[in-house]
């Protein structure tokens, strides 16, 4: 079995398009062609797809601890990508270019934040060049059964005086955000070049399971990295949505339904006229806030 279809998820597919935006803004640090992208490429690629075409990075690196390597390298899309086998862990260590180049690196994690990504966050922060983007990805789902669990993975970050609800549904995303927050910036702050880091997108979404893309721009000491790489022009950003996250979720329309709405754009939530009495306000808002992005042929696999 070939796992999960990451080919097929829409909303992924936006956030896919949504890290490409940032991280091609960090070209005003220099070019993107000389960069060094780092991801889990799976055994799909989607993500080197995109780095290579729409971003022009050269050199990619695969990072992979389920698959094996032959059926990797069979699949790989390029033959220049570089495939290591293991876990993030191990293997970001030996990455010789996070230290050498400007990098764009996004670990498409499974998992929630525990303290295994945690190390991850922690030496990247400590090591990646200023004009650098890292993304992560992870699983925001955690129930009252969960909390012993979700207590230990956070380790020394979980915080015994706040309610327990505070970990839990939909507010573990706000934890996982202000923990993966606090690692990056205490490790920054070891550094002898001192870098500046901004926290610049913070998605939920879920197509089969529910999920959050955090990401950060580094910048050289005392850069203002919002203004440098123009991010408040991007509207999904934290910085154009004052630190706000955004939600996707996918509308529940027909493509009939789906173009009925399009024809009205550009339009406001109070301009808009549903087609039909049955198509709600709520799935009015997820169409404008995603139309730009998803085709409704994409979700018939959500
Ligand atoms: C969500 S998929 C990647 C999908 C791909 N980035 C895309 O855009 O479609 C994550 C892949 O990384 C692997 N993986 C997850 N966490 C990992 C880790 N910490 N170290 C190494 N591999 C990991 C999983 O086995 C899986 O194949």
């Amino acid at each position: 079995m070939a796992g999960p279809n990451y080919v097929a998820a829409p909303l992924k597919a936006i956030t896919r398009e949504m890290i490409v935006e940032i991280a091609r803004r960090t070209v005003s640090y220099g070019p993107l062609k000389e960069a060094t992208y780092v991801g889990l490429g799976a055994l799909e690629f989607v993500d080197f797809r995109l780095a290579y075409e729409r971003l022009g990075i050269e050199t990619l690196i695969s990072i992979e601890e389920n698959h094996p390597l032959e059926r990797l390298e069979f699949n790989r899309p390029y033959d220049g990508i570089r495939i290591m086998q293991g876990t993030t862990n191990s293997k970001l260590p030996e990455i010789e270019e996070l230290k050498s180049s400007r990098c764009v690196i996004w670990l498409d994690y499974t998992s929630r934040l525990r303290q295994s990504e945690q190390r991850d966050l922690a030496y990247l922060a400590s090591v990646l060049a200023p004009g650098s983007a890292l993304f992560v990805c992870l699983n925001r789902v955690a129930s009252e059964r969960d909390l012993d669990v979700v207590r230990s993975e956070f380790g020394d970050y979980f915080d015994e005086s706040l309610p327990k609800t505070s970990y839990i549904g939909p507010n573990l995303a706000d934890r996982q955000r202000e923990v993966a927050e606090r690692v990056v910036r205490k490790h920054l702050a070891t550094r002898v070049d001192l870098a500046s880091v901004e926290l610049v997108i913070d998605v939920r979404y879920a197509d089969s399971a529910k999920m959050q893309v955090l990401g950060w721009v580094f910048g050289p000491v005392g850069a203002d990295v919002s203004a440098d790489c123009r991010l408040a022009e991007l509207d999904f950003t934290t910085i154009a949505r004052d630190g706000a996250p955004l939600d996707l979720a996918w509308p529940s329309l027909t493509l009939p339904e789906w173009n009925a709405l399009s024809k009205q754009l550009p339009a406001t939530l109070d301009s808009m006229v549903p087609p039909h009495k049955w198509v709600g306000e709520e799935h009015i808002q997820r169409f404008l806030t995603l139309h730009r992005w998803g085709r409704p042929m994409a979700a018939a696999n959500a």
